[in-house]
C-alpha cells in the first residue's frame, strides 16, 4: 500500500473526499494530515476518519521538521490540497515526481503568486472568460509549472459571481482528484 500524506491551510473538503476515496483503495492508504494552521478545519475532518494528524509551524517546516516527519511516517507520496506556503526545495527533492498539487484554473493561465483561493476565480470572472477548470500537476521548484497530469474544464455563464465558479471548480476537484492520485500510484 502506498502511504499518502495530505498538506493543507484550509477547510479540506479535497483532503476529505481523498480519504474517504482510499478507504476502500487496496492500492494506497491516507497515512496522514498535516496542516501549517492549527485551527484549520482540515484537522476536524482527518479526525472524523481517525487519520493522524498534527499542525506545524511555517519555521518548523522550514527547518526540516516537517520532512522528518514525512520520512518517519514512511509516506511515499504527498498531496497539496489547498496548502498555501511555498514549499522548501529541500522538501520537493526528497519526493521527485511523488509531490501533487491541485490548481483550481487551467494553467498555465491564472497560476504563479497570488494566485490561490477567491482570487483566481475573482481574476476568471474579471477576464470574462467562457471557462475555467482545474489542473492537477508534480510539483518542482517551479511550483506551478510542474508536468501537468490531468486537467478538466467547465463552462461559465456571464452572470456567474466568483462564488459559483469555486462551485464548479470545487466540484471537478472532488470528483476527479481522487482518481488521478489513484492512477498515479
Ligand atoms: C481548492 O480550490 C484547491 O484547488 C486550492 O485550494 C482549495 C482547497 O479547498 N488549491 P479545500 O480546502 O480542499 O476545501
Amino acid at each position: 500500500m502506498k502511504r499518502l500524506a495530505i498538506l493543507a491551510s484550509g477547510s479540506g473538503s479535497n483532503a476529505e473526499k481523498i480519504m474517504e476515496y482510499f478507504q476502500k483503495s487496496t492500492k494506497g492508504e491516507v497515512a496522514l494530515i498535516a496542516s501549517n494552521k492549527s485551527d484549520a478545519y482540515v484537522l476536524e475532518r482527518a479526525k472524523k476518519f481517525g487519520v493522524p494528524a498534527f499542525s506545524f509551524t511555517r519555521k518548523e517546516m522550514e527547518a526540516g521538521h516537517l520532512l522528518k516527519k514525512l520520512q518517519e511516517e514512511g509516506i511515499d507520496w504527498v498531496i497539496l490540497a489547498g496548502f498555501l506556503l511555498k514549499i522548501p526545495e529541500d522538501l520537493i527533492q526528497a519526493f521527485p515526481d511523488r509531490m501533487v498539487n491541485i490548481h483550481p484554473a487551467l494553467l498555465p493561465k491564472y497560476g504563479g503568486k497570488g494566485m490561490y483561493g477567491m482570487h483566481v476565480h475573482e481574476a476568471v470572472k474579471a477576464a470574462g472568460e467562457k471557462e475555467t477548470g482545474i489542473t492537477i500537476h508534480l510539483v518542482n521548484e517551479h511550483y506551478d509549472e510542474g508536468k501537468i497530469i490531468f486537467q478538466a474544464a467547465t463552462t461559465l455563464e456571464a452572470q456567474d459571481s466568483p462564488e459559483d465558479i469555486a462551485r464548479k471548480i470545487h466540484e471537478l476537484e472532488h470528483r476527479y482528484f481522487p482518481e488521478v492520485i489513484d492512477s498515479l500510484l
